[in-house]
């Protein structure tokens, strides 16, 4: 049995460049393992070991930034500085190093994980239960780990954004706790302070809706198709033009979207509903309009061409609309219909959903309806689990008190409602946000450190 209580002297004095940092590597963090990216690393800058001040923190104060490399929804291994093999966060590694904070990054199972029976281990909800786990064990050994577990803050992209946010909705939710235990997690809590979440590809039941409410009637797709092992994968254009049956879903699924969009009650700062008509338009739209606008203009300001898009309308240096079909159509549509919940079951999301022997399931009445493959739904109470949407709210978790929220103004992954329904949701219930879709930034992350370090500086001092 594995002791998850870490020692001082299993830090190991490093470098890189002219960064020195300590280091453990390669700790286990739950008491029975099921696989070996079960692991995490600790960084803690070298000043905190001769009890210097870097950027106004000490070895106590420290906030303590857990960056994952997930993506795809597939295994997200931890991660070290100057690690060069994909995935890696290295760049943010050792610039969070030299800005004084300390960095835990845990390895995180994925849904193509298997054991040695060939059996799945990494389904849903492997990619969150071994989040909190990591968490847990951050803050069982608070008094060795250096910096504040008060101020863990979850940092990830797309899949890996999901994870943050979920991690910062989902704290100690009761949910996860036979997981949990089977794994032998640390006993101590998983709530987090703050979330930095880059283009969160969550609340998956409602992506396809969200999607062909934002793309319906720009009809032809363009993508990469991904083949080769999925450590090396190999990246080919693919493009397609909806059928005139995936024409007729899109609007159907478009109709979906409003009903779940109106059934959430959103309202603006002000307290004013955010809402749609029947056709799609109205106050939420207006906000992501307003979003837009306000990314265009940050970019004029900064000396940027904005009409490398097309319908955004400037007179006299100031954004004053942006005409949401033509910005549409020349950002392009990336996914068919339905874009996440895939017909042949070769989605990310689908596999997500499998369980020990089923590869890939639906999460959707109509991916289970119009399914071309023999299918089966996935558990509506797991589809629930694992969407950070699902705690918002409630009474028996933690959500985080401050989070950072960025989706690309050119982001196609996902539909802006996506994010803008996290971040208004949050905002309604109380939590701080900062929440900006950047200027021509497609899908996504850790593009803007600097800022993101400011931020967490301001919600930690
Ligand atoms: C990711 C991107 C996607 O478009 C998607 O559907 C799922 C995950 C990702 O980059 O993690």
């Amino acid at each position: 049995m594995t002791s998850l209580k870490l020692t001082i002297d299993q830090f190991k004095a490093t470098g890189l460049d002219s960064l020195r940092y300590r280091e453990i590597r390669d700790v286990t963090y739950v008491q029975r393992p099921v696989d070996a990216i079960q692991k995490l690393n600790v960084f803690v800058p070298e000043g905190y070991f001769e009890n210097q001040t870097i950027n106004g923190y000490t070895r106590e104060t420290a906030p303590i930034l857990m960056p994952n490399t997930v993506g795809g929804y597939m295994p997200g291994p931890s991660d070290y500085p100057g690690k060069t093999e994909w995935p890696t966060n290295s760049k943010t590694i050792i610039a969070a190093l030299k800005h004084g904070y300390v960095v835990v990054s845990a390895g995180l199972r994925g849904w193509p994980t298997t054991d040695s029976n060939g059996n799945f281990i990494g389904k849903a909800p492997a990619f969150i239960v071994d989040m909190k786990a990591a968490i847990r064990f951050v803050k069982f050994n608070a008094e060795t780990i250096f910096g504040n577990t008060d101020r863990i803050i979850p940092n990830g992209t797309s899949a890996g954004g999901a994870t943050a946010a979920l991690a910062g909705t989902a704290g100690n939710a009761p949910y996860f706790d036979s997981a949990l235990s089977v794994l032998g997690a640390a006993p101590a809590t998983d709530d987090v302070f703050a979330v930095s979440s880059y283009c969160p590809i969550h609340n998956l039941e409602h992506s396809d809706a969200a999607y062909e409410w934002e793309f319906s009637g720009v009809n032809d797709w363009y993508r990469q198709k991904i083949t080769g092992p999925l450590d090396h994968p190999v990246f080919t254009p693919w493009q397609g033009t909806l059928s005139e049956t995936e024409q007729h879903w899109s609007y159907e699924l478009k109709q979906q979207f409003i009903t779940y969009l109106n059934s959430l009650h959103l309202t603006d700062t002000a307290g004013h509903q955010l809402d749609l008509d029947t056709t799609g338009n109205g106050s939420f739209k207006n906000l992501i309009i307003k979003l837009l606008m306000a990314s265009a203009q940050r970019a004029v300001d900064a000396g940027v061409d904005v009409h490398k898009y097309q319908g955004i309308k400037v007179e006299a240096g100031r954004v004053v609309g942006v005409d949401w079909s033509a910005y549409l159509k020349s950002l392009t549509r990336m996914k068919a219909v339905p874009a996440f919940d895939d017909l042949n079951l070769e989605s990310p999301e689908t596999h997500l959903f499998g369980d020990h022997e089923t590869s890939a399931k639906h999460f959707t009445a109509f991916g289970q309806t119009h399914s071309q493959k023999p299918s089966v739904m996935a558990p509506a109470e797991l589809i629930a689990a694992v969407n950070p949407i699902t705690y918002i709210g409630q009474s028996d978790n933690i959500v985080a008190k401050h989070w950072r929220i960025r989706h690309g103004a050119a982001d196609r992954d996902t539909s802006f409602a996506i994010p803008t329904i996290l971040a208004v949701m949050l905002q309604n219930s109380g939590a701080e946000v900062d929440f900006q879709l950047p200027w021509d930034t497609p899908h996504s992350g850790d593009y803007d450190l600097a800022a993101l370090f400011d931020w967490v500086d301001q919600i930690c001092h």
